[in-house]
């Protein structure tokens, strides 16, 4: 298997780093470990929450909350913030319906444009469509401030629909780009005063949002498909469900060409987390995690990247943070000598 370590030194230009997997997991400890790991490596890292509810204020124990940027206390390089839910939604609709009423004016389209705004708002992708468009913002606009952004997100299967929307997305942009350009030009035809129309034509508002929207998603989708700038770390548990999800995640973005950087195994009972008097339900746990390992290394076995511990308690606070890291990032990880016989 290929450490966490290895993949990371195979891929130095590594920009966007994302966790995903079933709730609870730990894609949040997993993604504030990455990030704490790539500020210790002298990068210069924000680690971005885009769920509805945060947690990386509780986890590095400190105030990350307010939907700005702030430098985690302790770590050097390491920045951190809590994406406002609301406020990425509100300033969405905002702009969903500003162009709504744009295209159907310019459209010469005589209609109310507020059923058109309710139907896009209703929509129930909305909300992972705004979040999926403040990833692209931070994508875009922020990724010359920091050499690494990891983005915890549940909404993973959500953002990797979007993109495969965006393929039908581009179609559309484009055939609208076409018939602007049609109505357009047959208005500078028909026209008397050429040259005026012309270079209000030039000015076309509507045609140079288009062209930055269509510009916008290509940007973002050559970002997310590049291997060399983009890896999703899948986040699982030697259980059931959580492999299942997992194994269905890994599918679905490689059938987008997203670049899968590897599976990360957590809360693996070890020695240390049995103790010395195992109660029944550990050792029971324990009993059960043997076969769920075992299909981990049927099924996922070349992508698991690292085995991390089931700890006596939560991860709260800087110095668990760096525990959970110390695991993640040793050099050669044997699981098997770890585990009780
Ligand atoms: N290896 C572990 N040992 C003990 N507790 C853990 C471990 N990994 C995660 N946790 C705890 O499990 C809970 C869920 O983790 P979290 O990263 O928030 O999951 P997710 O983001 O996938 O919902 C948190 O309370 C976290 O501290
Ligand atoms: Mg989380």
């Amino acid at each position: 298997m290929q450490s966490l370590s290895e993949f990371l030194e195979e891929h130095p230009d590594l920009r966007f780093v994302f966790t995903g997997g079933k709730g609870g997991v730990g894609k949040t400890v997993s993604a504030a470990v990455l990030a704490y790991h790539f500020a210790r490596q002298g990068k210069r890292t924000l680690l971005a929450s885009l769920n509805p509810v945060h947690s990386l204020s509780s986890l590095f124990g400190q105030d990350l909350s307010g939907g700005q940027v702030r430098p985690v206390r302790g770590v050097d390089g390491l920045f951190a913030i809590e994406v406002n839910t609301e406020d990425a939604v509100q300033r969405y609709r905002e702009s969903v319906s500003a162009r709504i009423r744009e295209f159907l004016r310019y459209a010469d389209i005589p209609v109310d444009a507020r059923p058109f705004i309710d139907i896009a708002m209703t929509n129930p992708a909305f909300e992972e469509s705004a979040m999926f468009d403040k990833m692209t913002d931070m994508m875009l606009m922020q990724s010359g401030e920091y050499d690494r952004i990891v983005f915890d997100t549940a909404a993973v299967a959500n953002a990797v629909r979007l993109i495969g929307l965006s393929k039908i997305y581009g179609l559309w942009l484009g055939r609208l780009i076409e018939s602007r350009k049609e109505a357009l030009s047959l208005r500078v035809q028909l026209s008397f005063r050429k040259d005026k129309v012309l270079e209000e034509v030039q000015r076309d508002p509507m045609m140079a949002d288009l062209i930055a929207m269509s510009q916008r998603f290509d940007r973002v989708k050559g970002l997310l498909v590049d291997p060399a700038i983009t890896a999703f770390f899948f986040v699982t548990l030697p259980l059931s469900l959580p492999i299942s999800v997992v194994k269905r995640f890994i599918e679905m973005v490689r059938a987008y060409d997203i670049p899968v950087g590897g599976v990360l195994v957590n809360e693996v009972i070890t020695h240390e987390s049995l103790g010395e008097t195992p109660d029944e339900y550990l050792r029971n746990k324990f009993a059960e995690q043997g076969a769920y390992l075992q299909t981990i290394q049927n099924d996922l076995g070349p992508l698991v990247r690292a085995y991390l511990p089931l700890y006596p308690r939560e991860v709260v606070g800087l110095e668990a943070v760096e525990r959970v890291a110390e695991d993640m990032f040793r050099p050669s990880q044997d699981l098997a000598a770890e585990l009780p016989a």
